[in-house]
């Protein structure tokens, strides 16, 4: 962590409502990668090194990428790049406009670097999403679009509402990201069932032309669960796994950890590995995973990558730890090879499993 950040930063943070000081902290970063000065300044102090690699037929200079839910309304792209990320998923985004659910809706807990939220979509929707993405300047690394369900469609009439916003916003990104594994939506996780999931995979597909589609799961899946949507999407051609989103689980009973909602960072980490490991099992290590959840240093990293995550991304880290988590990780991550005597990151992709 920069030690500007943890003297400075942190202390007020932590006294700001979580989302206030999220708000900020986005309009912060859209303000200073305005500039050219201000990009200067932020690759001076933040930008990593390249540690290449290939996914999806595309292009990673490094194989960390911002998690969705952090700029859901893709405000800040230019600054994201700036800082280093090798991609970024932008969203949830639903077929409507909506809210989301009363506010206070996202907690921290200190002691545990973890975030719950049940923020519930708040989204502009795939109409004014789709307008904001055809008047931005397209950023030059890869641009994944996280695509939920809102809350007033039905179950039955989700495919719909996922095609609906693929369709309008497709033209803009370079990949999208089926999530039916927020908590925070109600009944959206029975879509993870494999009839539903394949309705939606299919409908999607419609508008999503050769570009990768990946389904995101949760971590609270039975593993028979997580092989039979595994099989599905794949057997569909999905291009990939996000694994995993928030989980329901808690790991004590503080008094935060009441709080309903998805659970993220720090508790989240070991479970997070634990499903990376068994879809990269399950699929021979022949199926790109996007490992998620709990990464704060290149050590975590590191461990989501040997058990078989292509690419990793992170959230809470962030917040816990400022912009320089993109840094440490990325750098560490390059130490690492160099160490192990490797010479590129695909020769590190589920070496655990000794693939
Ligand atoms: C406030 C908040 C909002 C989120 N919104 C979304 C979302 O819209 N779509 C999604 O797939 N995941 C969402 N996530 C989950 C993250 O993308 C990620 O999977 C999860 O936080 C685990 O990563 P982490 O431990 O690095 O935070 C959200 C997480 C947080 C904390």
């Amino acid at each position: 962590m920069g030690l500007g950040y943890s003297l400075l930063v942190r202390p007020f943070l932590a006294l700001m409502d979580s989302e206030k000081a999220h708000r900020r902290a986005i309009l912060g970063l859209r303000i200073t990668s305005f500039t050219v000065f201000g990009r200067m300044l932020l690759r001076v102090l933040y930008r990593p090194r390249n540690v290449e690699s290939e996914t999806f037929g595309m292009n990673f200079s490094n194989p960390l990428g911002l998690a969705a839910g952090m700029d859901k309304k893709a405000e800040a792209m230019r600054g994201w790049e700036t800082l280093g990320f090798g991609f970024i998923e932008v969203g949830g985004i639903t077929e409507h406009e909506q809210d989301g659910n009363p506010k206070p809706r996202m907690f921290r807990s200190s002691k545990h670097d973890a975030l719950i939220n049940r923020m519930g979509f708040n989204n502009p929707g795939s109409a004014k999403m789709a307008l904001h993405l055809s008047k931005c300047r397209k950023p030059s690394i890869p641009l994944f679009l996280n695509v939920g369900k809102s809350k007033v469609t039905s179950l039955e009439d989700a495919h719909l509402d996922y095609a609906k916003t693929v369709e309008l916003c497709g033209p803009y990104v370079d990949g999208f990201v089926i999530n039916v594994s927020s908590p925070n939506t109600p009944n959206l996780r029975e879509l993870q069932k494999d009839e539903d999931l394949a309705r939606i995979i299919e409908a999607v597909q419609e508008h999503s032309g050769d570009k990768p589609v990946l389904v995101k799961i949760a971590p609270d899946l039975e593993d028979m669960q997580i092989k039979s949507i595994v099989d599905t999407s794949r057997s569909l051609g999905c291009a990939g796994i996000v694994a995993t989103n928030t989980t329901i689980s808690r790991p004590d009973e503080s008094p935060i950890m009441s709080e309903n909602g998805g659970l993220s960072g720090r508790p989240l980490k070991s479970r997070s590995t634990e499903v990376i490991r068994l879809i990269a099992d399950h699929t021979d290590g022949n199926w790109p995973i996007i490992g998620v959840g709990g990464i704060a240093n290149s050590e975590d990293a590191w461990e989501k990558i040997a058990n078989g995550a292509s690419l990793i991304q992170i959230y809470s880290s962030m917040v816990f730890n400022g912009a320089s988590v993109i840094k440490d990780i990325v750098n560490g991550l390059d130490r690492k090879l160099k160490s192990k005597g490797l010479t590129n990151l695909h020769e590190a992709i589920g070496i655990a499993r000794g693939d």
